[in-house]
């Protein structure tokens, strides 16, 4: 169906959690960059989060910021372990806003994947040759201690201690995103990863008050719920990134939809404001998945918690190409917000595009930067006058 540019698109409509409100309801989903220096973000990333924000997304995400130097994917991460990062990253919230963008943070602790190599150094754990040029192994925490998969790094079966120690690490890295200015925080609870790991019956595997039933596999992730909120400013809000199925081809025994809506109750319970849902990464290697990665594949999830967990307001990710699947998205009720990470990669100016896709020529002048928009407004005025002529 063709555009109807006198019907403002939902795409542009301001999104209010808190005190704090999105310009509109497009998001950038956290991208790991794996260009970090010990943990500190360079210039790279500062001109990476700056394209998305000029490029009229509402909302920006750091990557992933890791709470404890062990919890990293891959010596490349971002990380908020000290005080020392929260300089750096309060250049980046401030830059953010700047641009127009509402400045997000998501916090992470990467448990059994910990470890590993860069995506194009190869992508599996850190071995022998990693160590020679000088990126050693280090043993992973996890509910369990059994590797991920073959080859992979044995992790520590965590202790009481060692989960108490992780629910602060979470808090503490709250606190420093809070003194950063970030005005929303996420806690990265999806992709096989710590908090993930818990929640799973393929990934828990510890005994006790944090193993076993499902009440018991939730206490870690809703300690980090508490926690978080507590060291978290009252007027801004707090996100949870689920994997709302494991998707691992062992779903009967995984982590399941009607789990992940017990679990966003609770969530919600606890002063979280929105659930973002994303799936799978439990087991690697990840073709054991089945549900097929078409477009918008996760979405229904984003939609069924929306339906039926009384009124939480849901983020919907994954494969949402274009303006008109963002739009519909919102116009079925599915979620709040829309979420783009790859094709935001493709082309950073998605969200500004999106705009004028949706809502007409006279959107350069009204959202994109006057710097663009005042000449594009022209360029395709003249373009229509020349074709009509
Ligand atoms: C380069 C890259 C890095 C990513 N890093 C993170 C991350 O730091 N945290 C996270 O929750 N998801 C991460 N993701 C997942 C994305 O946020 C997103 O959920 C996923 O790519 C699906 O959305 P898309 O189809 O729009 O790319 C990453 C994805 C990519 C492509």
């Amino acid at each position: 169906m063709p555009p109807n540019f006198d019907q403002e698109p939902l795409l542009l409509t301001p999104f209010k959690l808190r005190s704090v409100t999105l310009p509109n309801r497009m998001v950038l989903s956290p991208m790991q960059m794996y260009k970090a220096k010990d943990g500190l973000p360079t210039d790279w990333h500062v001109q990476h989060l700056a394209k998305f924000a000029v490029g009229g997304f509402g909302c920006v995400f750091t990557e992933a910021l890791c709470v404890d130097a062990a919890g990293r994917n891959t010596y490349g991460d971002m990380g908020v372990w000290s005080d020392d990062f929260v300089p750096a990253l309060r250049k980046i919230a401030e830059l953010l806003r700047s641009c127009g963008a509402v400045p997000a943070a998501q916090l992470h602790h990467c448990g059994p994947k910990s470890a590993r190599q860069r995506p194009w150094e190869g992508y599996g754990p850190l071995g022998a040759a990693d160590a020679e040029r000088g990126d050693p192994a280090w043993q992973p925490l996890a509910p369990s201690d059994n590797a991920k998969a073959v080859g992979w790094h044995r992790p520590k079966k965590m202790t009481e201690s060692d989960i108490a120690q992780v629910v602060e690490q979470f808090a503490a890295g709250a606190r420093r995103c809070a003194r950063a200015g970030f005005d929303m925080l996420e806690v990265h609870a999806a992709h096989g990863y710590l908090i993930h790991s818990f929640l799973s019956p393929l990934g828990n595997e510890l005994g006790g008050r944090y193993g076993g039933s499902l009440e018991n596999r939730m206490r870690f992730a809703l300690e980090i719920a508490e926690a978080v909120r507590a060291n978290w400013p009252e007027e801004k809000p707090l996100s949870f990134r689920l994997s709302c199925v494991d998707d691992s081809g062992n779903d009967s025994e995984g982590w399941q939809m009607k789990d992940t809506l017990v679990l966003a109750r609770e969530l919600k319970k606890r002063g979280v404001d929105i659930i973002d849902c994303s799936s799978g990464g439990i087991g690697l290697p990840p073709t054991a998945r089945i549900v097929a990665r078409s477009p918008m594949f996760q979405v229904p999830y984003a939609g069924q918690i929306r339906r039926e967990c009384e009124g939480i307001p849901t983020m919907a990710v994954g494969l949402i190409r274009t303006a008109q699947e963002a739009e519909s998205v919102l116009a079925r009720g599915m979620a709040d917000l829309v979420a783009i990470a790859r094709e935001a990669l493709f082309d950073p100016n998605w969200a500004l595009k999106a705009a004028v896709e949706l809502g007409g020529i006279d959107k350069f002048s009204a959202v994109w930067p006057p710097s663009y928009g005042w000449w594009l407004y022209r360029r395709a005025r003249s373009l229509a006058l020349a074709e009509q002529a």
